[in-house]
């Protein structure tokens, strides 16, 4: 019954009210960190083939650029992700979350934490494993998870191989390239 109500309320009031019920109602901190990354990943992965893949690889139709304001682009994955991304920091402190790797086109989206390195060395080594740990940042206790992020598609080594500022040329389809670190505060 519980559960139910939580469902309903995540339904109408969307992921963020969502997951402070759940960590309101006890569950596990990796459980809800799983739940929001199935969401996130699901959401990523769908812009990336039926928009960035199938308009820009496919049907050549149009390009995805970091600069799509200015050249009528398609906003990148990353971008798309990190556009959300803000809206919850701007919503909640209770979560925060973000696309980083070890080898960045954007020297930001690096590791800014121990926890992080370790974690983003861990799903390049275990690409189908999630790590979990936790840290003290600012004097506030988080449950930190890093998930391995694959080239799902062509679009993303395209586009990767191709850019100036990518420290890798070589990356192949399949391959993890980064990891989604997501950060819950702990009560
Ligand atoms: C059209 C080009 C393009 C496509 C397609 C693309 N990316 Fe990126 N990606 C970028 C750029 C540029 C950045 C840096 C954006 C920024 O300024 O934060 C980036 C950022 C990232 C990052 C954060 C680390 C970094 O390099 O800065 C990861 C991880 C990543 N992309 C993985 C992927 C994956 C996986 C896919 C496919 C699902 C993909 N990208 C598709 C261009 C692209």
């Amino acid at each position: 019954m519980k559960r139910k109500s939580f469902l309903m309320a995540g339904l109408a009031l969307g992921l963020g009210a969502a997951t402070a019920a759940a960590a309101a109602d006890g569950l596990p901190y990796q459980r809800v960190a799983d739940m929001l990354y199935r969401v996130m990943s699901a959401d990523r992965e769908v812009y990336t083939r039926m928009v960035v893949q199938r308009l820009t690889v496919d049907e050549k139709i149009i390009t995805a650029s970091e600069h799509f304001g200015d050249d009528a682009a398609l906003p990148l994955p990353a971008q798309m992700f990190r556009f959300g991304a803000e809206m919850v920091m701007d919503e909640t402190e209770d979560f925060s979350y973000a696309l980083l790797s070890l080898d960045p086109i954007n020297r930001k989206n690096g590791p800014g934490t121990p926890l992080e390195k370790e974690g983003l060395e861990f799903v390049l080594d275990n690409p189908d494993e999630t790590f979990y740990g936790e840290e003290e940042l600012g004097g506030e206790r988080y449950f930190t998870a890093v998930y391995p992020d694959h080239a799902v598609v062509e679009a993303c080594v395209v586009c990767h191989n191709n850019h100036k500022d990518s420290p890798r040329t070589d990356l192949e389809v399949g391959e993890v390239m980064g990891g989604v670190v997501i950060r819950i505060v702990m009560d």
